[in-house]
């Protein structure tokens, strides 16, 4: 049976946020009702044709099927409220979850309004792991090491800059533990999980290590990825893409559950 065609509003148009709107035009897989950015006339000339504003408050304005968030941490508490009382939300920042208040806020209007939030897996392999296995995993530990320059710490810094629970890790580094915070939210949460996040001046390269253990299992699973963005590696855009694609169900046949 064909799916419904569906009308998607993104908001954030940078690294991530453009690669979503090409492929997903390339593909003709939804029509873009919206792109809420800062810099609009930029988003203007590359996706002529596309709405385009800067203000935040017109999100809720304009009716779609899934928000999709490529933005900050602070977009994502402006408005996920009002995305969840009309459509489904696809948040790609993920630290502000640790805010257990604005989670369960967050969690309250999904199951009121009927209306998903999905949590990708980003740029980091193993969430559906780590969630399909919750009830029998005891310890989950990321390690992240970038160069201090995406890390927003000053070019000498070297060394172990955090390492604690998950929770003021996403605090923080609001930009650069999303990883973490998607995996405490689909696991062990933000208190049991542990965060490392490493400085690494010598390094061009961002690098994740995810240690998973629990009774009778344990895996280890290291990303490395050459930085395109202040925050991404090259990876996360096509993850991206490729989540909101298989969301929208533009690929028939056989697909990743
Ligand atoms: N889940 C993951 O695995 C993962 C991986 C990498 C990055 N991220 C997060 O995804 C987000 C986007 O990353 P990116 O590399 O595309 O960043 P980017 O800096 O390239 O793009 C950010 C975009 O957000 C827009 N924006 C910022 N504040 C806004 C506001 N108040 N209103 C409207 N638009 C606003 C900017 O105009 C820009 O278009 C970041 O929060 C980043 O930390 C998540």
């Amino acid at each position: 049976m064909e799916q419904q065609r569906k009308k998607i509003g993104l908001i954030g148009c940078g690294t991530i946020g453009s690669r979503i709107v090409k492929r997903v035009t390339e593909a003709d897989a939804a029509d873009i009702g919206f792109i809420c950015v800062r810099n609009v006339e930029r988003v203007k000339d590359l996706f002529p044709g596309i709405p385009v504003f800067s203000d935040l408050s017109e999100v809720k304005n304009h009716d779609v099927d899934l928000v999709i968030e490529a933005a900050t941490a602070e977009v994502v508490r402006e408005v996920a409220m009002d995305i969840l009382a009309k459509c489904d939300f696809l948040p790609f920042t993920m630290t502000g979850f640790a805010d257990e208040e604005f989670l369960n806020q967050v969690k309250k209007q999904s199951e009121e309004y009927g209306n998903r939030i999905y949590i990708a897996h980003g740029a980091v392999l193993g969430l559906d792991g780590v969630a399909d296995g919750q009830r029998v995993i005891e310890e989950v530990t990321i390690i992240t090491t970038k160069p201090p320059k995406n890390l927003d710490v000053s070019e000498d810094t070297s060394g172990v800059i955090y390492e604690g629970p998950t929770r003021p890790a996403c605090k923080d580094f609001a930009r650069n533990v999303n990883i973490h915070a998607a995996f405490a939210l689909m696991g062990i949460g933000f208190d049991k999980m542990r965060s490392v996040v490493i400085s690494d001046p010598t390094s061009k390269k961002m690098k994740t290590e995810v240690n998973v253990r629990g009774e009778g299992l344990e895996w280890n699973i290291n990303i490395t990825s050459t930085p395109v963005g202040a925050v991404s590696g090259n990876y996360m855009p096509e993850s991206a893409a490729s989540t909101v694609l298989r969301l929208l169900g533009a690929n028939a046949g056989i697909t990743l559950a």
